[in-house]
């Protein structure tokens, strides 16, 4: 049985936080929102709970999770010799959607990292999280609170969708802020690499590191040989094939139109921003449209792309249509969820826009 326990978002009720926490103690299974989407969380320090975690979500032993701490002073207790420049990003960006990778602490569980040196950390910027986290009294391992390779999950009903009966309780704080995982970044030699793109894009990354008198970040390839165990290339993935079309607008859209022309009968989905929408009405009955916004305003859209695609592949239909949004800001993460997600990518050519970077 998962309870299901509503809690603000801004000023969790202690009686239910401690509940929470006391079912993290034991060696239980929470659900509870962060700013970037729900985790799945458990005692760090727990072999046996965190292994858990794993069973619940079905998730690959060899894909190592995040350790969440209520505040920066915590390190210690996950992590040791933390460089500098790791040090200093960490104040800069903490609470918030940042994870370093660090040597790990000797009591974290060797299976949070999924037998690797290192530990991924975070700490949260989300209430309900970091009071959670305090009141257990030990480092909390969470990985968004999906089933291992679908869609994270950014609502309370999404990890019930997914994890129903095979955890203890889910906190339910509304959807979360940013909609998209944390950006997971190492720092070895005074240089940072990205690992995953996220919620802190890499401008903002960027722009501190120059400040730092740091190189900008590497941006490392994902993929099974990436920096990153875990980062398969199928991932994120919502049961109707999604296609992923890519290109300049005009061929887009043509390519797109075209695409639905051919199927008038056959449900369909669509993931698109308003205004390649717009380019495509009117759309038939069977073509249903999950509108993401403009895709001048990337934050909105981030926040909705999860809900989105399991919005659409509730439907089952036939195929996902969805186009790769600019790659900068929030476009790099929300891109790469996509291609994760992606059954097959449509490449049209190079953007017409000299300053999108093709990757
Ligand atoms: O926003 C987020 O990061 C959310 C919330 C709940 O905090 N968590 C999340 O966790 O997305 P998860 O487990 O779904 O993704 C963790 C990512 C994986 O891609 C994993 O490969 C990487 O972090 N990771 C974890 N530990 C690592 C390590 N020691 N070295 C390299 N990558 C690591
Ligand atoms: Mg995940």
């Amino acid at each position: 049985m998962t309870d299901v326990l509503s809690v603000d978002p801004e000023r969790p009720d202690p009686t239910v936080i401690e509940r929470a926490a006391l079912i993290i103690r034991t060696g239980g299974l929470v659900a509870f929102p962060t700013e970037t989407v729900y985790g799945l969380g458990a005692d760090a320090f727990n072999d046996d709970a965190v292994a858990r975690i794993f069973a619940a979500k079905e998730r690959d032993p060899a894909d190592p999770v995040i350790v969440h701490l209520a505040d920066a002073g915590d390190l210690p207790l996950a992590a040791r010799d933390v460089p500098p420049l790791a040090r200093a990003l960490a104040e800069r960006f903490w609470p918030g959607p940042l994870t370093l990778v660090l040597p790990r602490a000797e009591r974290v569980s060797p299976r949070v990292s999924a037998g690797l040196p290192t530990v991924a950390v975070r700490v949260p910027a989300h209430a309900v999280a970091r009071a959670l986290i305090h009141a257990a009294g030990v480092p909390v391992a969470a990985p968004s609170a999906n089933r291992f390779g679908r869609t994270s999950a950014t609502t309370a009903a999404h990890v019930l969708a997914d994890l129903d009966g095979r955890i203890d309780l889910v906190l339910d704080g509304g959807p979360t802020f940013h909609g998209l995982e944390s950006t997971v970044v190492a720092v070895e030699d005074g240089r940072v690499s990205v690992l995953r793109p996220g919620a802190l894009t890499v401008e903002a990354l960027n722009g501190a590191l120059a400040e730092l008198g740091a190189p900008p970040a590497e941006l490392r390839r994902s993929g099974p040989s990436a920096g990153s165990p875990g980062l398969l290339d199928r991932h994120y993935a919502p049961r109707s094939p999604l296609i992923l079309v890519r290109g300049p607008a005009a061929a887009v859209r043509a390519w797109l139109k075209e695409a639905l022309d051919a199927r008038p009968d056959t449900p369909l989905g669509l993931l698109l921003f308003d205004e390649d929408a717009a380019a495509l009405q009117p759309l038939r009955p069977l073509h249903r449209l999950a509108a993401l916004g403009s895709r001048r305003e990337l934050a909105g859209a981030a926040r909705k792309l999860f809900a989105a695609m399991r919005e659409l592949d509730a439907a089952s239909p036939a195929a996902i249509y969805a186009v790769e949004p600019d790659l900068e800001g929030l476009g790099l993460a929300m891109a790469d969820r996509l291609r994760r997600a992606a059954a097959e990518v449509v490449d049209l050519g190079p953007r017409e826009d000299p300053t999108a970077r093709t990757a």
